[in-house]
């Protein structure tokens, strides 16, 4: 059955969540306040980059299921269900979130809200907000007790937005548990095409379903940091932190994923969710986690110092050194440059005097306005022209399947300094390369057979 859907928030989150909301058979109407993006939505075009969404976007555009507004007052006449999917970004003044456009969102929604209504929450927030903004929007909304509101996390991964949305491994709802109501029958019919194929949903209390998304993205931060700690490790005493990974990943009870060291975690989701559970859990005199995600950041930091000071090593130094950047989004096939590690490293290369060219595929444009003194070229090839050192700093395909050959007669100095541990050191140095990658040993070792003999021993053990 078809649910009129708002969805307020067209960022990342918003734009994803209404437009895969329309594929699963809704009638949804996009809110935001900037009439810019709300113009290019309208007219088909994305305002960032995101494989698959951009046909999603065009099929559900010409099926009449999407509209976008700036309009809260027809978005509140339209739909029976509202999805809340503003940014909490961190706040300007220390750790904590910034709720404001949240807080905002229900000030101009709820008194608009003159029949039932169900509010779904879905922007990550500090626990406690859901229950505040759920007896502010009773307050506000002329509907009063008949309004609802719900928290139903978001657990996508960009790059990998649509299939995240429209095959999430889980649906989480946070439901007022002292005020039982329809948000649940809502959830369920507008979840049903998910539920109907087997997606688990987990029906939790507020607090619960807060802390959920919060706690999820905690932990691949302290997991990303683990590994690079032990990188720290492995760069000590010869060891592989590439294979360790390996090794240790076989055990179901630690898994493979997020175990890739480098120069750590970026983005708009994990630094800033991190520093705002420090600071919730500083407010709840919970001194643990606020220990646990103090050093994940100090260590997400340091691997980013870690990738200046190689290449500073590699370079003797850095004033006069020509570096090559390739990547400039916070991870792969994304445009999105915030607080991406990538860029982050350039520019403290180029505040050390270096002379820096970057390149990405597709996060440039979004990199010259944050960082419009960086040196910027249009392919590989150009941005390593006459490079002292390459660095790969995003692990996009193309240059993961870069081989010696392509920069061999390009660069001026054959040093790679592998930032994502993505390549294979033997042809690179086979071919008379320095490379130097993080947690990996700094001289040929042959790791290829030590890794061979793993996958046996791991396959031989197997039950
Ligand atoms: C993250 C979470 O993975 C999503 O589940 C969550 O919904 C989202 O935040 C959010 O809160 O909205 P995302 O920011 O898209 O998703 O990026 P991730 O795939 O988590 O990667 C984050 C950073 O960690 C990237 O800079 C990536 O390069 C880095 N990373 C990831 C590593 O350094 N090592 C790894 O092994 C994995």
């Amino acid at each position: 059955m078809s649910v009129r859907i708002a969805v307020f928030g067209l960022g990342y989150l918003g734009a994803t969540h209404a437009l895969c909301m329309a594929e699963l058979g809704h009638h949804v109407i996009g809110i935001d306040v900037d009439s810019t993006k709300v113009g290019m939505l309208q007219s088909g075009e994305l305002p960032f980059y995101e494989p698959g969404l951009g046909e999603v976007l065009e099929r559900n555009l010409a099926a009449g299921r999407l509209r976008f507004t700036t309009s809260y007052s027809e978005a509140a006449d339209f739909a029976q269900a509202h999805f809340l999917a503003v940014g909490t970004p961190q706040r300007s003044d220390g750790l904590a979130a910034d709720l404001s456009h949240l807080d905002a969102l229900i000030e101009s929604l709820a008194p608009l809200l003159t029949k039932p209504a169900v509010i779904f929450g879905k922007s990550t927030v500090p626990v406690g907000t859901a229950k505040r903004l759920a007896n502010r929007a009773r307050e506000l909304a002329p509907a009063g007790e008949a309004v609802e509101l719900a928290w139903n996390p978001e657990f996508l991964r960009e790059g990998f937005a649509v299939q995240d949305t429209l095959r999430p491994e889980r649906l989480v709802l946070g439901v007022d548990r002292g005020r039982p109501g329809r948000a649940e029958e809502v959830a369920r019919e507008v979840f049903a095409p998910l539920l109907n194929v087997g997606v688990p949903l987990l029906v939790t209390g507020l607090e619960t379903s807060e802390l959920v998304k919060v706690a999820a993205n905690a932990f691949l931060a302290t997991k990303i940091s683990f590994i690079n700690a032990m990188a720290e490790v492995c760069d000590r005493t010869a060891a592989d932190v590439s294979v360790l990974a390996e090794a240790i990943g076989y055990d179901p009870r630690i898994g493979r994923e997020f175990l890739r060291a480098g120069i750590g975690f970026g983005g708009g989701c994990l630094p800033k969710d991190i520093r705002a559970f420090r600071a919730r859990a500083d407010e709840l005199g919970v001194g643990s986690i606020s220990a646990i995600l103090t050093v994940a950041d100090d260590i997400n930091t340091r691997s980013r110092t870690r990738a200046v000071d190689i290449t500073q090593e590699v370079c003797g130094s850095l004033p006069g050194a020509r570096i090559a950047i390739l990547g400039a989004a916070f991870k792969p096939d994304s445009d999105d440059v915030r607080d991406s590690p990538a860029l982050d490293v350039a520019n403290q290369l180029q505040l050390g005097g270096a002379d820096v060219v970057v390149h990405d595929p597709m996060g440039m444009d979004n990199a010259r306005v944050r960082f419009p003194d960086l040196g910027y070229a249009t392919s590989i090839g150009s941005a390593c022209e006459g490079a002292d050192a390459v660095l790969v700093l995003t692990e996009w395909a193309e240059f993961r399947k870069l081989l010696p050959h392509d920069l061999d007669t390009v660069v001026r100095r054959k040093v790679l300094v592998d930032g994502r541990n993505c390549l294979d050191p033997n042809p690179w140095r086979e071919a008379g390369w320095t490379y130097r990658g993080f947690g990996r040993p700094q001289f040929s070792v042959s790791e290829s057979c030590s890794r061979a003999e793993l996958v046996e021993t791991a396959s031989s053990v197997a039950p």
